[in-house]
């Protein structure tokens, strides 16, 4: 299940300071859009704003019909956040089970879904006795374990190594194709942002607004060959551009 996320003149404001200039966007169900665009830009802010952990200046956000309080509520939101609270002595198992409780929604059997990210064998283990990459997808399969309809993730895979963030990626990828969701990616990878997006929405340096918004028309999940292909290559290129550009400016 998947819901549509409509951004309406959404900004935000600390003070005198403008953390997020007005964003307007509209996001199909099952569409996976990107976020890029450099450091204090409103990155974060514009997820938060989408979960209601950050009240807009302006605009306002629905989730299908709902508002985002209501989406919240309904529990059709998980969230990875860009710095998890991660307990060293959890156990895998009861992360997972501790978002179902939280969310009062069993979606999937906790012990399936850890099997299906890889995981077989590590249920019982705790968060310290994990590699960062394992600690990661457990970090995912807590946030989809109640199925919500949206998927919002800050820069999740950002502590990992690149061939490890290469080879979760593309498994996020096909785990997607299993169970459709709209998803909202913030990333400062722009080759993941390529590789896994519709869509890239591209920021300006702080205070950030929404420079271009870039389409990859390309079917997911895509293969590891995309890379190679000249689509990939020419986006790519074009998005390192606007954002060099805007810094040098
Ligand atoms: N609670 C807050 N109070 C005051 N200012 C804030 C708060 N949260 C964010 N800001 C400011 O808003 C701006 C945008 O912050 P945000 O965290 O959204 O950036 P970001 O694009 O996610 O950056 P990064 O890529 O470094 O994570 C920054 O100037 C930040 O200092
Ligand atoms: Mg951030």
């Amino acid at each position: 299940m998947a819901a549509t996320i409509s951004i309406r003149n959404v900004s935000r404001r600390f003070g005198e300071t403008w953390a997020l200039r007005p964003v307007d966007l509209e996001v199909a169900a099952g569409e996976f859009i990107a976020l890029v665009g450099p450091s204090g830009c409103g990155k974060t802010t514009l997820l938060r704003i989408v979960a209601d952990l950050v009240e807009p200046s302006s605009g306002e956000v629905r989730i299908g019909p709902d508002t985002a309080r209501r989406a919240r509520q309904e529990r059709l939101l998980g969230l990875v956040s860009q710095r998890p609270a991660v307990l060293p002595w959890k156990r895998a198992i009861d992360d997972v089970r501790f978002t179902q409780r939280i969310a009062g929604k069993v979606g999937f059997d906790p012990g399936k879904v850890l099997r299906e990210f890889g995981l077989e064998g590590h249920e019982a283990k705790r968060a310290r006795q994990l590699s960062g990459g394992m600690l990661q997808r457990v970090n995912i399969a807590s946030a989809i374990a109640h199925d919500p309809a949206v998927l919002l993730m800050d820069e999740p895979f950002a502590a990992l190594d690149e061939m490890k963030r290469e080879e979760i990626g593309e498994w996020f990828d096909r785990e997607l194709a299993m169970r459709p969701k709209t998803v909202l990616f913030v990333t400062h990878h722009i080759d993941e942002a390529v590789m896994l997006a519709d869509r890239l929405l591209v920021f300006s340096p702080a205070p950030g607004r929404v420079l271009e918004v870039v389409d990859v028309p390309v079917p997911r999940p895509r293969d590891v060959s995309f890379r190679q292909d000249p689509r990939f290559v020419a986006i790519a290129a074009h998005v390192r551009g606007l954002l060099m550009h805007r810094q040098a400016a």
